[in-house]
C-alpha cells in the first residue's frame, strides 16, 4: 500500500471540491482532490449555468474569473410568463444593481481545473473505491485505488464534496444524521440546442401542460426545459415533439421561438433534500453531498460554493491559530443559508409547476401568486433578492 499525506483530503472534483481546494491553496493550505470520474467527463457533464453575483465575485477574487467575465452573459432580470403573457422581474432595480451571470457549470469546472493544475495543485482523476476512514479521530485517512494499486491518504480533515450519490455521507455511522426530504411528482426534460436563444433573458413559464423554461449557454446555444414525468421515457420524445411542446407552452403574442438541432437531451428528477448536521468528527459535507435543491431557483452550484467558503474560513482559522471555533460552527452557519435556499427553490417550484394531484383551486391560486409577484413591488423584491443570491452570513 502506498502512503500519501496532505492537510485536507477532498473527495469529488465538482464545483464544491475544486473551489475548496483552490481557496485553501490561496491560504497556503495543502489539499489533494480525489475524483472517481475522468477529467474529460467532469468537464463535459451538462449541468446548470446560472451564477449568483457572489459566486462570480468569489471566482474573480480567486483568479478564475477571466473567461467568465469575457464569455459569461450578464442578465439583470428574468421573465415570468403565464396566460401567454410575459412579465419582467427587474433585478437591477429591485436589488440595487445586482444581476446574475449565465456561464455553464462545465466551464466553471474547466477554469478551476486549469487554475489548480497551473498552481501545482493535485487533482487525481479516475480513482476507484474511495473510502474515508477514521474521521472520528484526529488522524483521518482516505483509502482508494488507482490503476489497480491501493493508496492511503493521511490528512487532518476530510471534505466530502462528492455530490448526492457520493460515498462520504453514507460513511457516517447510522443515527448521526437526520435527513429531510421531499420528492416532486415531476421531472425536467432538458435539451441543449444549436439555436440562438429567442429571448435575451431567461423565461420561466407556467402553462396548462406544465412548466417550461427558456435558458441558454451562450448567445448561440439554447438550453430549454419542459416539465415531464419523473421517470419520463426519452425514447417517446423525438426532437420534433420536444420543439412542438416548447412552442405550445412558451407561446406568447408577437414572440417567436427559434428552433435548431438538438445537441443533447436528458431527464432529471426533482427533489429537496438536507442532512443535519453537515459534519461528523473531522468529516465535513459540502454541496450536493449534504443537500439537493430542485433546479427551479438555479441554486445548486451557488449553494455548494457558499458551503465551501464557510469551510475554507474554518480551516484557515484552524491552521493559522489552532482554534476550531469556526469549524465547530460550520454546519450551523451553512444550514441557515441552506434552509433559506431550500425555501426559495421549493417556492419557485410550487408556483410554476402543474401538480398531477392539483385541482382547479390550486391552479387559480398559482395564477394569483404569479399575478401578485409580477404586480407587487415587495413581492417581486423577495424573488429578486433570492434569485441574485442572499448575502453571505458568517454566524
Ligand atoms: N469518489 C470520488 N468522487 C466521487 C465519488 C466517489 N465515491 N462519488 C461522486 N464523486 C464525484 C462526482 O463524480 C463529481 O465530480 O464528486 C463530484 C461531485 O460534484 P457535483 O455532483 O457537481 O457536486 P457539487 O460539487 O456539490 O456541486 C454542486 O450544484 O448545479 C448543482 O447538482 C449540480 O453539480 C452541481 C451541484
Ligand atoms: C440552466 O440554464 O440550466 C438553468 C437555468 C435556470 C434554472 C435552472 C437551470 O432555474
Amino acid at each position: 500500500m502506498q502512503k500519501l499525506r496532505t492537510q485536507v483530503g477532498i473527495v469529488g472534483a465538482g464545483p464544491a471540491g475544486l473551489v475548496l481546494s483552490h481557496l485553501l491553496h490561496l491560504e497556503g493550505i495543502d489539499s489533494i482532490v480525489l475524483e472517481n470520474r475522468s477529467r474529460q467527463y467532469v468537464q463535459e457533464r451538462v449541468r446548470a449555468g446560472v451564477l449568483e453575483q457572489g459566486t462570480v465575485d468569489l471566482l474573480t477574487q480567486m483568479g478564475v474569473g477571466d473567461r467568465l467575465r469575457k464569455e459569461g452573459l450578464v442578465h439583470y432580470g428574468i421573465e415570468l410568463r403565464f396566460r401567454g403573457r410575459g412579465h419582467r422581474i427587474d433585478f437591477r432595480e429591485l436589488t440595487g444593481g445586482k444581476g446574475i451571470t449565465i456561464y455553464a457549470q462545465a466551464e466553471v469546472v474547466k477554469d478551476l481545473n486549469d487554475a489548480r493544475i497551473a498552481a501545482g495543485g493535485q487533482v487525481f482523476f479516475d480513482v476507484e473505491d474511495v473510502r474515508p476512514c477514521d474521521f472520528d479521530t484526529s488522524e483521518p485517512k482516505i483509502r482508494y485505488q488507482k490503476d489497480g494499486d491501493e493508496y492511503e491518504l493521511a490528512c487532518d480533515f476530510v471534505a466530502g464534496c462528492d455530490g448526492f450519490h457520493g460515498i462520504c455521507r453514507p460513511s457516517i455511522p447510522a443515527g448521526v444524521l437526520t435527513e429531510y426530504e421531499r420528492e416532486y411528482p415531476f421531472g425536467w426534460l432538458g435539451i441543449l440546442a444549436d439555436a440562438a436563444p429567442s429571448a435575451e433573458e431567461l423565461v420561466y413559464c407556467y402553462h396548462d401542460h406544465g412548466f417550461a423554461l427558456l435558458s441558454m449557454r451562450t448567445s448561440q446555444i439554447g438550453r430549454l426545459y419542459l416539465q415531464c414525468k419523473p421517470d419520463e421515457d426519452l425514447t417517446q420524445w423525438s426532437d420534433e415533439k420536444i420543439w412542438q411542446e416548447l412552442q405550445l407552452r412558451l407561446a406568447s403574442d408577437g414572440w417567436k421561438l427559434t428552433e435548431g438541432p438538438v445537441l443533447q437531451k436528458g431527464v432529471t428528477g426533482m427533489r429537496s433534500f438536507v442532512v443535519e448536521p453537515m459534519q461528523y468528527g473531522r468529516l465535513f459535507l459540502a454541496g450536493d453531498s449534504a443537500h439537493i435543491v430542485p433546479p427551479t431557483g438555479a441554486k445548486g452550484l451557488n449553494l455548494a460554493v457558499a458551503d465551501v467558503q464557510v469551510l475554507a474560513r474554518g480551516l484557515t482559522q484552524f491552521y493559522k491559530t489552532g482554534s476550531q471555533d469556526f469549524l465547530n460552527q460550520y454546519s450551523q452557519v451553512c444550514l441557515r443559508r441552506v434552509w433559506k435556499v431550500q425555501r426559495f427553490s421549493w417556492w419557485m417550484t410550487s408556483m410554476l409547476h402543474r401538480f398531477p394531484e392539483g385541482n382547479p383551486f390550486d391552479e387559480r391560486r398559482q395564477l394569483a401568486e404569479l399575478d401578485y409577484v409580477t404586480s407587487s413591488r415587495p413581492a417581486a423584491t423577495t424573488l429578486a433578492e433570492n434569485y441574485v443570491g442572499l448575502p453571505m452570513e458568517w454566524s
